[in-house]
């Protein structure tokens, strides 16, 4: 599908996003696991998360969708811990990393053999991450080339391990953090850079118990949850891209409620301000211990900067909307430490540098950094997303400061995570 984005006069209006994609995935697979009926609230529309919720109906989990005072609620019929059954065929995780990284800790420790797959894109993504803690733990897992997948998971009984992420990685994370949940003794997690920690609330939420410290979760095998009602936050990484949209178009001022502002997720807020963005928080609430709030944003002068290091991994779904703002800023932006990049839903990096040189933008890139001059003119130009959510979305934006209509090409790879994308956009657009 080909998107004609054209240029904007001014943003104004009042938006909702998408329920969060990561809280999603883990209140779907962690409800799953739990005993009793679970409802959930503003659960992601977002294919990925479809996708996680297929694959827990192939472990014999149903669910179902129930309208409710003009809410639509998931609700799913948890089993217990032990309550997973053997898929009849291979599980689809569809575009999502997410999916295959998270759900492969608990079909480690299940007493049956899962295979799971993906798109051509999650074919070519690292695995490794997640099958040598897992190996340590005592899992038996083959792959692709010994690292992609389809992954095949004999699983076995775990054992608890104390384990440092080598990479900046929730997902890592949360995977041993799932597998631990069924290993003997205590499996405890410690990372180097604080990632989001949805995985941590979530459990507590539904009865576990961990031990949270800085830069460390640890928590004894043979946990139960609990079912309940549980309400996901709006996502702030598909609201960054109209944060970016109204800081950047001429005369705008936008609202979006209900986003998701847990402070593992909010450097981006803190990113932007500093460089001199207008963003106000008007309400804010503690719901199922993630903090919910409505930002409102107007037009400012950005002055643009550097992100490296701890900030880099803190807003990594962010970098492609925010090469584009770098690009519109006074004085370009700087992304280093970046090569997480490299093996997203495609290479980010090329993506990001292929579609700003279309628009005539300038931009240099090395491996693992990208370095976008400010004060650039965007010209009209065919965007290719390779596919890839993030970046269809990112330059339909970019397209909004263009000097004429951009045409976005495989414009529907939004729907991985906000198929309400460009109708949300349309309501805005003056
Ligand atoms: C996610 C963690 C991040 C992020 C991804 C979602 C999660 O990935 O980029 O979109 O839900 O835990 P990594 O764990 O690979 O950093």
């Amino acid at each position: 599908m080909i998107e004609q984005i054209s240029p904007a006069k001014g943003l104004h209006g009042v938006i909702t996003v998408p329920g969060d994609k990561s809280i999603s995935h883990r209140y779907a697979m962690l409800t799953s696991i739990a005993e009793g009926e679970s409802q959930i609230y503003n659960y992601s529309t977002g294919a990925d998360c479809q996708s996680t919720l297929s694959c827990m109906r192939s472990l014999g989990i149903e669910h179902e969708f129930r309208e409710t005072d003009g809410r639509t609620v998931l609700v799913v019929h948890g089993k217990g811990m032990n309550g997973l059954s053997a898929p009849s065929g291979q599980l689809d995780a569809g575009n999502s990393g997410s999916t295959i990284r998270m759900l492969s800790g608990i079909l480690a420790a299940q007493p049956f053999t899962t295979t799971i797959a993906g798109d051509s894109s999650l074919a070519k993504r690292p695995m490794r991450r997640i099958m040598e803690p897992l190996a340590q733990m005592g899992a038996h897992i083959d792959a692709a080339e010994g690292q992609f997948p389809p992954l095949t998971i004999r699983g076995s009984a775990l054992r608890g391990i104390d384990y440092s992420l080598p990479v900046a990685s929730a997902q890592v994370k949360s995977c041993v953090l799932l597998a631990g949940l069924y290993a003997e003794g205590e499996t405890i997690v410690r990372e180097s850079v604080i990632t989001r920690d949805h995985t941590e609330i979530a459990l507590r939420e539904l009865g576990a118990e961990l031990i949270l410290e800085p830069r460390l979760a640890k928590l004894r095998g043979g946990a139960r949850l609990t079912g309940k009602a549980l309400v996901v936050p709006g996502d702030l990484s598909s609201a960054a891209f109209f944060l970016i949209a109204a800081l950047t178009v001429p005369a705008s001022d936008v609202i979006v409620t209900n986003v998701g502002l847990n402070p593992t997720r909010t450097a981006l807020l803190d990113l932007l301000r500093g460089m001199g963005a207008s963003i106000k928080l008007l309400s804010i609430e503690q719901v199922n211990g993630e903090i919910i709030g409505n930002l409102q944003v107007k037009t400012s002068r950005i002055k643009g900067g550097v992100v490296e290091g701890a900030l880099t991994a803190a807003v990594i779904d962010e970098i492609p909307i925010l090469a584009v703002l770098g690009a519109l800023s006074q004085e370009g932006l700087v992304v280093r430490d970046a090569a997480e990049l490299r093996v997203k839903e495609t290479d980010r990096i090329e993506a990001i540098a292929y579609n700003l040189r279309r628009m005539g933008a300038a931009v240099t890139t090395t491996e693992n950094s990208l370095e976008i001059p400010g004060r650039q003119r965007l010209h009209a130009a065919e965007i290719d997303s390779f596919g890839d959510h993030r970046i269809a979305m990112a330059f339909a934006i970019a397209a909004l400061s263009a000097d004429g209509a951009c045409a976005i090409d495989q414009a529907e790879a939004a729907s991985v995570s906000f198929p309400e994308f460009y109708a949300t956009l349309g309501h805005i657009v003056q």
